[in-house]
């Protein structure tokens, strides 16, 4: 169905929106990340010197004109969410390839599709929407009534990390009862608040400000949440239940544990906690992982872009982008967000790892400070041999770094009350290292277009190096509570490898391999004065029909093979895929045929399924200078003949991330979390309809918003009802 757009303002060409997906992304997801300079500028890797290249304007706006042409925001008209708005495959990127899930791989969407795209044979449905009501005395989302104390009952925005565990943890797989556990990571007050003066601070000229009203649903809206869903049978949709004893929303007033080495440190105490072991609140919670024992870890991000520079430590601030202004504006409620006298430690209290416990409803969450503390994307456990609980992480920023912690003590088994309690303590002791990746090729083959070395991979060896090990600094000049701090900083002195923005870091529960998803980095250019082309990272710049476009604008994927245990220090590695559409040079597949994989850009989350496939969501697809095609989840097996053959599995509607997949190809289910769908349109002029799709003209149902909402939302195959059409598998 293709409907004329509405509302929709005119594609405007923003440069420093490079490799994401809006301006407005930019701003309330990373505090403009990419406006800012590199803040790792250390010099613990070489230079190179590679010939200039110059964006052509030309071909920028060429491709805009493509994305312009094929508008069809606006599903109004449709009655309810379908499968049935799909385009179907043309056969052009077959599917079905490799074990598991079953599936013909879906055309790319453009940019302006406002509809989740999902295999023939598939069908959706929303599992929980920003504003379903969780707690008791929640009331009814009503978008032209927020408030605080409602959105603190309610499900909050810009769903992220999603996990549903199995109700009790001995269980090993999901039935009829689960709990579902998803991040919350950043608001958007334009698509979430009227244009009132309930809301806003309204000048003379039209202009408007947040007040502190919206502010506090702001802060209510972050964290996360935990819900209990049932449904009848594996392989069937799950119904989430308004109220359960195992219902939880987490938020910036919710009481936190910091534990671990640095806990109690004068660099973490304020006015408010003389202790230095108790928080209020997290943020930007970002990706995450669900460990062997059943709780759930959670990344605080960009937990800068809430903070106002409190001066006292001028090199941490620049190195964390901690500036002299937000976009949240929360400084002018609480002094700690100003990091005003007495709060100078403030942002010291974020940017770790949190852990959760969603079997136990009273639990304190705690931040773990033996994990380090950066941008988290997230964080995924597994246990090496002897039992230690072994954590990969990614920092979340151009040029930034992988992290791997190894915990002192041994992964009790069972769950009994004891083992339990002994687990979640696993993570607040052990080693902390940083990656150095060394590759094997001459550095002059490795020119920034991505073409191979003669080696035929882009590959080598690697090491973990030290920043805490037998609880000791192993950083010279730093503490162990300054290592675990300003880990940045201690990681900068080591030697680490600067990264393409290192995002979600997973195991694969087959082969013990880990893989790195570094989304992107516009920084990453031929001219550029931190660093061009390096082996694992290798590209500076690509042609796309005769011009030139700067930067590592499409991402790749890292692959990690520990040297024996994953305790190990030593590994190998080589990039499994370098994205971007397969017709343009520089991209590679691991091998398999580019005319058979479909085209993908900037992978963000990572999963894997029972079989050993990993599955990609992406962040940055709409992107001009990438594929220019709306964001989505991808299969692609990474063993076998198979191994490379990147199939799209679904799309999201427009203006929309792919967050948090989980698969289980077991019950042949997948799961999403849409994130920022419609980010750049507002209350007023909504530029996504997704999920309640209600039309205009046509009052919303209780509950409803015409306009789009973050959401859950669960794929399971369509039944065929005998009298013909697709039938919702419901009973
Ligand atoms: Fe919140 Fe790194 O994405
Ligand atoms: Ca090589
Ligand atoms: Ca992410």
């Amino acid at each position: 169905m293709t409907i004329a757009p509405e509302h929709r303002s005119l594609l405007t060409v923003h440069t420093h929106a490079r490799g994401k997906r809006s301006p407005v992304t930019c701003r309330l997801k990373c505090n403009d990340a990419c406006l800012h300079p590199a803040p790792n500028e250390s010099a613990n890797e070489y230079f190179k010197d590679v010939v200039s290249s110059v964006l052509s304007r030309r071909a920028m706006l060429g491709t805009l004109a493509v994305a312009a042409g094929a508008v069809v925001i606006g599903a109004q008209g449709v009655g309810a969410p379908s499968a049935a708005a799909a385009t179907l495959p043309e056969g052009r990127f077959p599917g079905h390839g490799g074990r598991g899930l079953a599936f013909g791989a879906i055309d790319p969407q453009p940019v302006d599709v406002d509809a989740l795209v999902v295999p023939e044979g598939y069908t959706w449905d929303p599992i929980i929407r920003w504003g379903d009501p969780i707690l008791p005395g929640g009331r009814t989302f009503d978008p032209n009534n927020q408030s605080p104390q409602q959105q603190a009952k309610q499900f909050g925005y810009n769903c992220d990390y999603l996990d549903i565990l199995p109700i009790r943890p001995r269980e090993k797989h999901r039935g009829t009862r689960g709990i579902l556990v998803s991040n919350l990571e950043y608001t958007n007050p334009e698509t979430m608040f009227p244009p009132t003066e309930r809301y806003w601070d309204i000048a003379a000229d039209g202009s408007r400000t947040k007040n502190a009203y919206s502010r506090a649903i702001e802060r209510a809206a972050h964290g996360m949440a935990v819900v209990e869903v049932r449904r009848r049978g594996t392989g069937k949709p799950w119904d989430y239940q308004r109220i359960s004893v195992l219902n939880r929303r987490i938020h910036m007033d919710t009481e936190f544990v910091l534990d671990g080495p640095a806990a109690g440190s004068d660099l973490l105490k304020t006015a408010a906690d003389s202790t230095g072991r108790r928080v209020l609140g997290t943020m930007n919670n970002c990706a995450g992982g669900t460990t062997p024992w059943g709780t759930v870890l959670s990344g605080e991000e960009n937990f800068n872009g809430y903070f106002v520079a409190a001066g006292a430590n001028p090199t941490a601030d620049a190195r964390y982008g901690i500036g002299s202004s937000t976009s949240y504006g929360w400084e002018a409620d609480e002094p700690r967000f100003a990091q005003s006298e007495g709060y100078e430690n403030e942002a010291n209290r974020f940017g770790w790892i949190v852990e959760l416990d969603p079997y136990d409803p009273d639990s304190k969450p705690v931040k773990h400070t033996a994990m380090g503390r950066f941008k988290h994307e997230g964080a995924n456990v597994t246990l090496s041999r002897k039992g230690h609980a072994v954590a990969y992480m990614g920092d979340d920023q151009a040029f930034d770094y992988v992290y791997k912690f190894v915990s002192k003590d041994r992964v009790a088994k069972g769950d009994s009350r004891w083992a339990r309690r002994h687990n979640k303590t696993l993570l607040s002791e052990g080693d902390l290292f940083v990656a150095k990746f060394t590759g094997d090729s001459p550095a002059a083959e490795i020119d920034g277009s991505g073409a191979l070395p003669s080696d035929g991979a882009f590959d080598g060896t690697g090491e973990w190096l030290p920043l805490v090990q037998d609880g000791r600094s192993k950083v010279a000049g730093m503490s162990v509570e300054e290592v675990l701090v300003y880990t940045r900083l201690a990681a900068d002195k080591v030697g680490a490898t600067k990264m393409d923005r290192p995002e979600d870091v997973e195991i694969s529960p087959v082969t013990g391999r880990i893989y790195v998803a570094c989304t992107n980095n516009s920084g990453r250019t031929p001219t550029s004065t931190v660093e061009g082309a390096t082996e694992p990272n290798p590209r500076t710049h690509k042609v796309v029909n005769g011009a030139t476009i700067n930067g590592n604008r499409d991402g790749h994927v890292v692959e990690i093979i520990p040297s024996g245990d994953q305790t190990s220090t030593r590994f190998t590695w080589n990039l499994l895929i370098v994205a971007g559409d397969p017709a343009v040079e520089g991209t590679y597949f691991a091998g398999y045929p580019k005319e058979r994989v479909s085209p993908i850009s900037c992978p963000d989350n990572l999963a894997f399924d029972a079989e050993g496939n990993l599955w990609i969501s992406t962040d940055g697809q709409p992107s001009s200078s990438g594929i220019a095609k709306c964001d989505g989840l991808f299969k692609v097996p990474v063993t076998g003949r198979e191994r490379g053959h990147v199939q799209q599995f679904l799309s999201v509607p427009a203006g929309a991330e792919t967050c948090g997949p989980l698969v289980d190809s077991r019950d042949g289910m997948v799961y999403v979390n849409v994130q920022h769908p419609g980010e750049d349109g507002t209350f007023a002029a909504p530029q996504s309809f997704f999920p309640d799709y209600v039309p205009a003209g046509v009052r919303p149902e209780a509950g409803d918003f015409r306009g789009p909402r973050p959401t859950v939302v669960q794929v399971y195959r369509e039944r065929r009802s005998p009298w013909g059409g697709g039938d919702r598998d419901r009973d």
